[in-house]
């Protein structure tokens, strides 16, 4: 498919120009002011089709580097996998994701789970892909393996938890952060401590305290932030290897990754629209069935949502440059699913839909309201997770040569987001109600439109593996300031 985009304002993470943009093969081929149809007819692969974009933006596809598809969290199998959760993406302007693998069983090796999700992936994805290494026990062969998932597998990230069933302890988040440091590949660490957790959950427990809210109480910000503070000492130890801190939700956490830039410690970290614009008192919204505290069920993720301070402070982080990615931790159950946590908090699957509704959000909560600049809102959303996860300039940037990866958003569309338009399985949104001012009206995947108008035209399958490469190559990129 030849497409010519046609008096669009282009917007990269460090510039904005008025230009037109020339695709042919899946790539951009061309990059000036007025590009006429008669002169690309006769390069174009195919008959071109021309888009007039007069008065819209058009950014590089956005790139999801959190999201959990195909996921069985134990007690639920999440209800989007590979094909409505990329359609989802597609939907809100995502045209690259790195899914976050699920644990396999018990001492299972890295490739048998990264094996799973290529099956789970390359017949459904609708948008390019990859996945980050989960490591859920450290032993010889683990750190062997990991050798060949980031030369030979182009999985040049790995998370670890300090929390939940296959968490680590401190002589194993070192050998797993001085390995990935040695190989180049970036160390992504679920941050909360789990003692802390344990203790307070079973104090609200023993007193019949299982509302949702208390999910929230049991998981307080000091527990986040004191399991932040102690990754971005061990990655000293470790001999100042890099981490990225996953799904951000609190300001004194942030306060400690401020503290490392200002030595120069690369740690880089990530937060997601729910932290933004969810307050904490989402979790005692009510419904008029027999158990009051339903809807709050919703909102049951962890690190949970926080009070208001909070998310006035990770605005600021990231107008100040403490945070470098917006991403969704997407990881969707279906209402029936979440009502599990009616006999008690403890037994909600945690997650909730966000794929769809991350780029809107941050368009229209971060550029609109005047937060931050268009061409920040494009770094947070595409460049700099795609130069960090090793996809930079193939994708996260208009460029000649790079992917066709595209979303043309009307700054003038109003949408209030609803359940009924979103693409997941899931059958709540949680940002249900809110008005955003401008949407992505047009999405291209490698050249080819996959959604206008909000109607998906892709097909399944249609998605490639992406093979990353390591933090070396991506560091050439790499400005903090
Ligand atoms: O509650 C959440 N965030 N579920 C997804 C798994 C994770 O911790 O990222
Ligand atoms: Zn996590
Ligand atoms: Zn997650």
């Amino acid at each position: 498919m030849s497409v010519l985009i046609k008096n669009a304002t282009l917007v990269n993470a460090d510039a904005s120009e008025q230009s037109d943009v020339f695709i042919n093969n899946g790539l951009i081929e061309r990059i000036e002011p007025d590009i006429h149809s008669a002169d690309v007819n006769l390069s174009a692969s195919s008959p071109v089709e021309v888009i007039d974009a007069s008065g819209k933006y058009i950014i590089p596809g956005g790139v999801d580097v959190h999201t959990h598809f195909n996921i069985d969290v134990g007690i639920a199998q999440s209800c989007d996998d590979f094909y409505s959760g990329t359609v989802s993406a597609a939907c809100g302007g995502t045209t690259t994701i790195i899914d976050h693998m699920g644990f396999g069983p018990a001492g299972c090796s890295l490739h048998h789970q990264l094996e799973r999700y290529h099956e789970y992936a390359c017949d459904s994805a609708v948008i390019d892909y990859s996945f980050h290494g989960t490591i859920q026990h450290i032993d010889d062969s683990i750190l062997d393996e990991m050798e060949s998932m980031v030369l030979d597998e182009g999985i040049s990230s790995f998370k670890l938890y300090l929390t939940y069933g296959f968490k680590l302890d401190d002589t194993e988040v070192l050998a797993a952060l001085s390995r990935l440091n040695q190989l180049n590949a970036l160390t992504c660490v679920h941050p909360e401590n789990d003692g802390a957790i344990r203790f307070l959950k079973n104090r609200m427990l023993a007193r019949g305290l299982k509302d949702p809210i208390y999910h929230a109480l049991s998981r307080p910000p000091e527990c986040e932030a004191e399991a932040v503070g102690r990754m971005i000492n061990l990655a000293v130890l470790a001999g100042d290897a890099p981490v990225y801190i996953v799904h951000l939700s609190n300001g004194i956490g942030l306060e400690y990754i401020r503290q490392a830039h200002q030595r120069g410690q690369p740690v880089f970290a990530e937060t997601c629209p729910q932290y933004l614009q969810l307050d904490i008192n989402r979790y005692n919204e009510t419904c008029s069935g027999d158990f009051p505290a339903d809807q709050g069920l919703k909102y049951i993720m962890s690190p949970p949502l926080r009070d208001s301070d909070h998310l006035k402070q990770l605005w600021h982080g990231l107008q100040d440059g403490t945070i470098s990615t917006v991403a969704t931790d997407h990881c969707a159950f279906t209402m029936e699913q979440k009502r599990a946590g009616r006999d008690g908090f403890q037994y909600c699957p945690n997650g909730m839909p966000g794929v769809e509704n991350r780029i809107p959000l941050m368009f229209s909560e971060g550029v609109m309201k005047g937060r931050l600049s268009i061409n920040h809102f494009v770094d947070l959303v595409s460049t700099k997770p795609a130069q960090l996860f090793g996809l930079y300039p193939r994708k996260g940037v208009i460029a000649e040569g790079s992917d066709a990866d595209l979303v043309i958003i009307d700054p003038d569309c109003e949408v209030t987001l609803s359940q009924s338009q979103m693409h997941s399985r899931s059958d709540y949104c949680p940002f249900e109600g809110m008005t955003l001012q401008g949407y992505p009206v047009m999405t291209l995947s490698r050249g080819k439109i996959i959604v206008r108008n909000g109607v998906f035209k892709g097909l399944a399958g249609d998605g490639e593996f992406i093979p990353r490469e390591t933090l070396n190559r991506c560091f050439r990129y790499w400005n903090r300031s």
